[in-house]
C-alpha cells in the first residue's frame, strides 16, 4: 500500500513537473501542437504562415541550407501549388559555379535547388533547429519528462522567440540579450518578433506568440517532413499487427479443436 500511494505521489510529481519542464535552466513552454500525438498531423495553413514568418523576419540572418524549395510542394507540408512554389524560389539566388563561362555567377533558385546558407556567419543554420534543440529534460536526468512531453524542440523555439525579457548587456564588445528560454540566460541574437511584424492572409492575428508557434511548427516540419507519412505507417502496422493476432488466436483454436473435444470424450487422456 505505501509503495503505492509512493509510486503514485513519484508520477504525479513527473506530469507537474512536465506540464511546464524546464530545458537546460531555460523556462519552455508546453504549448499545445497539431502534430504531437499518435494521430497528430501538420496543419497546413500554420505552415505556411511559419513558412512567412522565416521569409520575412528569419532568413534575413538565418539559413536553411537542407531545405529544398520543391518539398514546399510536398503533400503534409505547407502545400504550396507548383507555380507558387516557382515563384517562391525566384526570390532567392543561388550560386551556380557553371554559369559565365565556369567562373559561376548567381542566378534566381528554382523549386530543384535549396534554400541558401545564412546571411550571418554566426547565426545558425535552422534547417534541423526543432530537433538539434530540446525543450524538455528531466527530472533529474531520467529523460521521463521527454518520454511523456516529447523532445521539446519546437517548444524551445516557440519559448525562446518568446522569452526576451528586453534586458541587454555587453560582453567583449558583444551585445547579449537576455531570454527566458535560453539556458546560458543571454544571446547574441537580438529579440526577432515584436508582435505584427508578418500580416497574415487568413486572418489570423499576428501575435508574438501566434507568429513564434507557426515558425516553430514550419521548423519542426522542415527538421522532419516525413513525420506523417511515419505516423501514418505505425498506424498501419499496429492494425495489421492486431489483425494478425486475431487471426492467429482463432486459428490456434479450430487446430486444437478435435484434440480438445476427443481428450472430453476420453479417447485420449486428459491431463
Ligand atoms: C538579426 C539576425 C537574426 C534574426 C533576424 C534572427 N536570428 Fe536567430 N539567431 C541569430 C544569431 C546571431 C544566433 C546565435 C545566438 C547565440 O548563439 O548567441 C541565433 C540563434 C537562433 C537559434 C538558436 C538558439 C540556441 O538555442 O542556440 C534559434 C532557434 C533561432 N535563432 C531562431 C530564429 C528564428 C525562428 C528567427 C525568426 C523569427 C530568428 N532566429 C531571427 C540571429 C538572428
Amino acid at each position: 500500500m505505501l509503495k503505492r500511494l509512493t509510486l503514485t505521489a513519484a508520477l504525479a510529481l513527473v506530469l507537474a513537473t512536465g506540464a511546464h519542464a524546464a530545458g537546460g535552466s531555460g523556462e519552455v513552454t508546453d504549448y499545445d501542437f497539431s502534430f504531437e500525438g499518435p494521430f497528430g498531423t501538420f496543419d497546413q495553413m500554420q505552415l505556411q504562415r511559419g513558412l512567412q514568418v522565416y521569409t520575412e523576419v528569419c532568413s534575413s540572418c538565418h539559413g536553411m541550407k537542407f531545405v529544398a524549395f520543391r518539398t514546399l510542394g510536398d503533400p503534409g507540408g505547407p502545400q504550396l501549388p507548383e507555380d507558387q512554389v516557382r515563384a517562391y524560389a525566384e526570390l532567392y539566388e543561388v550560386w551556380d559555379p557553371t554559369l559565365f563561362d565556369g567562373e559561376g555567377d548567381f542566378r534566381p533558385a528554382t523549386p530543384a535547388d535549396k534554400f541558401p546558407e545564412g546571411l550571418i556567419s554566426n547565426a545558425p543554420d535552422l534547417s534541423l533547429m526543432a530537433k538539434a534543440r530540446a525543450g524538455f529534460s528531466g527530472p533529474y536526468g531520467t529523460g521521463i519528462s521527454q518520454f511523456v512531453n516529447g523532445m521539446g524542440g519546437p517548444e524551445y523555439i516557440a519559448s525562446l522567440l518568446s522569452g526576451y525579457t528586453g534586458e541587454t548587456k555587453e560582453e567583449a564588445g558583444v551585445f547579449l540579450y537576455e531570454n527566458k528560454a535560453y539556458s546560458g540566460g543571454y544571446l547574441s541574437m537580438s529579440q526577432p518578433l515584436y508582435g505584427d511584424d508578418v500580416f497574415y492572409e487568413d486572418g489570423t492575428e499576428a501575435t508574438i506568440e501566434q507568429q513564434a508557434q507557426d515558425v516553430a511548427a514550419f521548423l519542426m516540419w522542415t527538421a522532419e517532413p516525413k513525420m506523417m507519412a511515419r505516423k501514418q505507417s505505425g498506424l498501419g502496422g499496429v492494425i495489421f499487427l492486431g489483425v494478425l493476432a486475431a487471426l492467429l488466436y482463432i486459428t490456434n483454436k479450430r487446430i486444437w479443436a478435435p484434440v480438445k473435444s476427443a481428450a472430453k470424450k476420453g479417447a485420449i487422456p486428459a491431463e
